[in-house]
């Protein structure tokens, strides 16, 4: 069901139930992140393998502390800078977040989402909340609450609907192995963003292990999709099926316009951004 009851979403919440979530990023799947069996229900529901680590989600810096060991000089200064945004940082845990959440690693994933009814929901539950994305594992990430109920709709409780995702793109992952201020994924923070304010980042090494969500496949849509700059020769070699084409900015004139989606208007990558997965939800 969708709704935009945020106190029943809480309520369901503190019970042990998983439930659906806005953020301004992506919709994610939420439980208690202190709670071992709601946790264990995202990765089910979600079919993720339990070697990928789920972010933890907090109203404020103040309730990032009791999760974690330290706050490094770098991550206190992006948080104050950045949050509450599209910003995530690994950070050593402590024991009150238990090992499902965090795959067994030693830091835990937290970020402080900018969207009013998440930020209320955390604040009247009262509880940090683990939350991927609320799709099926290695599927497309959802940006409307309508997204989550096609890919999910049949095995949680309640969407809290929070309109459209204004990012639209996942969050920026810094992590500080070593104390060195590293990138764990691109996001919807821009790196020059981060490196005004801590300097240079350093970019991950796909072979650290602890980077377990960063498969060959991932955000992987169910329908063949082709990333070209030479449209008309993959068009050309599909005849007899259906085609679409989602553009930057201007319409193609190889199909006609009901078949194509264009992501931004004049030329913005914040609006590319904020429409690229609805696009291919839509397609
Ligand atoms: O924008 C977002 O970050 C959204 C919203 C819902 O907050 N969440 C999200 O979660 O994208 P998810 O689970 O789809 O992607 C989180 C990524 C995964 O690739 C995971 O492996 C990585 O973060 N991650 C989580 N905890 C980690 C940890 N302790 N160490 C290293 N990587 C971690
Ligand atoms: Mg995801």
């Amino acid at each position: 069901m969708i709704g935009n009851d945020i106190k029943y979403a809480a309520e369901l919440l503190l019970a042990g139930e998983v439930v659906a979530i806005p953020t301004e990023t992506v919709y994610g799947l939420a439980a208690d992140a202190c709670n071992t069996t709601a946790v264990a229900q995202i990765f089910a529901i979600k079919n993720r393998p339990a070697y990928n680590p789920l972010i933890v989600h907090v109203p404020s810096v103040h309730e990032i502390m009791p999760l974690v060991q330290n706050l490094p000089e770098a991550a206190a200064l992006l948080l104050e800078r950045f949050s509450p945004g599209p910003l995530t940082v690994l950070l050593p845990r402590n024991s009150k977040i238990p090992d499902i959440v965090t795959a067994g690693l030693p830091n835990v994933a937290v970020r402080i989402p900018n969207h009013p009814v998440a930020l209320s929901l955390l604040r009247t539950a009262g509880i940090p909340l683990a939350a991927p994305s609320a799709n099926p594992f290695g599927y497309i990430s959802p940006t409307a609450a309508h997204h989550v109920e096609h890919m999910l709709g049949d095995k949680i409780k309640y969407i809290l609907d929070g309109g459209r995702c204004a990012a639209g793109i996942e969050s920026t992952i810094i992590g500080f192995p070593d104390g060195v201020p590293t990138m764990y994924r691109e996001g919807a923070l821009a790196r020059s963003a981060i490196e005004q304010v801590i300097g240079p980042v350093v970019a991950h090494n796909a072979a650290r292990p602890q980077a377990p969500g960063m498969l060959a496949r991932h955000y992987q849509p169910h329908t063949p999709v082709w990333l070209t700059a030479r449209p008309s020769e993959v068009i050309a070699s599909l005849t007899g099926k259906s085609v679409g084409l989602i553009t930057y900015n201007s319409y193609s004139t190889l199909l006609e316009k009901t078949r194509q989606i264009l992501l931004c208007t004049e030329s913005n990558f914040s609006e590319a951004a904020h429409n690229l997965y609805a696009a291919m939800h839509q397609m």
